[in-house]
């Protein structure tokens, strides 16, 4: 186990790259056991839950070998594999894989998914939408056993535009046998990006990352090339740091366009955001200002932002109200920060934001992968130093992040659990 050691204060200055997106590269790796022959994925993200998913194909037949950062996959014997268990459970995705394994061999069997542990996160709009695919799906002792006699297009509507629901039932559609339509889709954008690799593939979908998608199923995808596109929550991560050590840093490679809410929400409290073709400046004032903050669906603010959101807001002026509204326990890391320093008191689904002048260094745990990215951030800004325990969350969706918070001058170092504790604190 290890622990990364902060030492808050230093304003963080400079420019990065961010790696290709996490959820981007999942939604791929499930959809790519559609394709017949050899596709090779670029900028592949080398975090915890991309390597999970890379090992889950290859108990249902893929050939998988990284090379760099690029991922040569061969999915043209799929099967039905009896994977790892507690590989299924560690990561939501995995379940994702349900709707290509019908879609290629007509049957599956999948532990029920797992994930960060920020709310209930049910699977039945899933569920549903397989089954007017055409799918008979049932849940036995904890395993989804689902079977096809062929899978056939259908009229499908999402109580909530889910991404995971849109991006599992686009994948599932796309060898059906006629024209699927999904009603009140998402828009994130890695729905879109999930579409245009399907159809880089040879899969005719139209209206990704607008409310209804048409899936015209086809016989058979072979493979071909693609590159993962940036990883918007790790840039917007990243920006966020800036800000609340009062630094100024730019991250390139992005599109500005996904980061929209965030920045627009940075600039309300004072910050000053830059933007060109394909980076983003932030540079923040000594304090921000308080806001007010609602999480919802693309475009709207990501659920995703919300915690590191509030570790910049403890230090803001006056009061700030963030509410979640996408995933009800998305809040572990409200306590870790008021150990802090800081001052929230959560009402309902609000995070009540008091701003106070100055949050201490100390040992906190992340609960789950964005809770500790907002740690991290807490402790950069922090007088003193801090221990992140629970760091294999942050690994989950950060590639190398005490490298890339060093680059831009933090004070930064992961060290094996037992040379690290509270020793540091002077009880006088
Ligand atoms: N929902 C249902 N039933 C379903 C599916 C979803 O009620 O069958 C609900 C969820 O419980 C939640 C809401 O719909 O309240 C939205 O969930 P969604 O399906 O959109 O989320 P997801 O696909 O499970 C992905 C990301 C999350 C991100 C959300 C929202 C991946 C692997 N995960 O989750 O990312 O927060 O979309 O944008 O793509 C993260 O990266 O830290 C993360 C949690």
């Amino acid at each position: 186990m290890t622990v990364l050691r902060i030492q808050g204060g230093r304003p963080l200055v400079g420019e990065i790259d961010v790696p290709g997106s996490k959820n981007a590269a999942l939604a791929i790796l499930s959809s790519v056991l559609l394709t017949s022959g050899p596709t090779v994925l670029h900028n592949v993200p080398k975090v915890a839950d991309t390597r999970v998913k890379t090992r889950l194909l290859e108990f249902f037949g893929a050939k998988v070998e990284w090379r760099g950062d690029s991922l040569h996959l061969d999915c043209s014997d799929v099967r039905l594999g009896h994977c790892d268990e507690e590989m299924v459970r560690s990561i939501r995705t995995s379940f994702y894989l349900l709707g290509p394994l019908l879609a290629r061999i007509g049957r599956a069997v999948l532990p029920a998914p797992g994930g960060c542990k920020i709310g209930a996160r049910p699977v039945d709009f899933h569920l549903r939408g397989l089954e007017l695919l055409g799918a008979e799906v049932n849940l036995v002792a904890g395993y989804y056993a689902a079977r096809t006699k062929g899978l056939k297009g259908a009229e499908i509507y999402l109580d909530f535009p889910s991404a995971g629901a849109t991006q599992h039932l686009m994948a599932a559609a796309v060898l059906a046998d006629g024209v699927t339509t999904i009603q009140n889709a998402a828009v994130e954008p890695e729905c879109i990006v999930l579409a245009e690799f399907l159809n880089r593939m040879g899969a005719r979908i139209e209206g990704a990352g607008t409310g209804t998608i048409t899936i015209t199923g086809v016989a058979r995808l072979e493979g071909g090339e693609f590159r993962v596109p940036n990883d918007r929550l790790q840039a917007g991560t990243y920006l966020l740091a800036g800000a609340i050590t009062g630094g100024k840093v730019t991250v390139r490679g992005i599109v500005p366009d996904t980061q929209a809410a965030v920045m627009n929400k940075l600039r309300e409290g004072g910050a000053s955001v830059e933007e060109g073709h394909d980076w983003i400046t932030v540079s923040a004032p000594e304090r921000l200002k308080g806001i007010r903050i609602k999480t919802m669906p693309y475009p709207g603010f990501p659920t995703d932002m919300q915690q590191p959101m509030c570790s910049v807001l403890t230090l803001a002026e006056g009061t700030s109200v963030v509410e979640e509204t996408i995933y009800e326990s998305r809040i572990g890391h409200i306590q870790e920060l008021n150990r802090m320093g800081a001052n929230i008191r959560l009402e309902g689904r609000s995070a009540l934001i008091q701003g106070v002048d100055q949050l201490h260094g100390a040992v906190v745990e992340s609960s789950d992968l964005r809770a500790g990215a907002a740690l991290c951030i807490a402790a950069l800004a922090a007088e003193g130093e801090s221990i992140i325990k629970n760091v294999h969350f942050i690994d989950r969706g950060y590639e190398d992040i005490e490298g890339v918070l060093s680059s831009l001058g933090a004070s930064i170092e992961r060290l094996p659990s037992e040379t690290a504790g509270a020793s540091h604190i002077d009880p006088a």
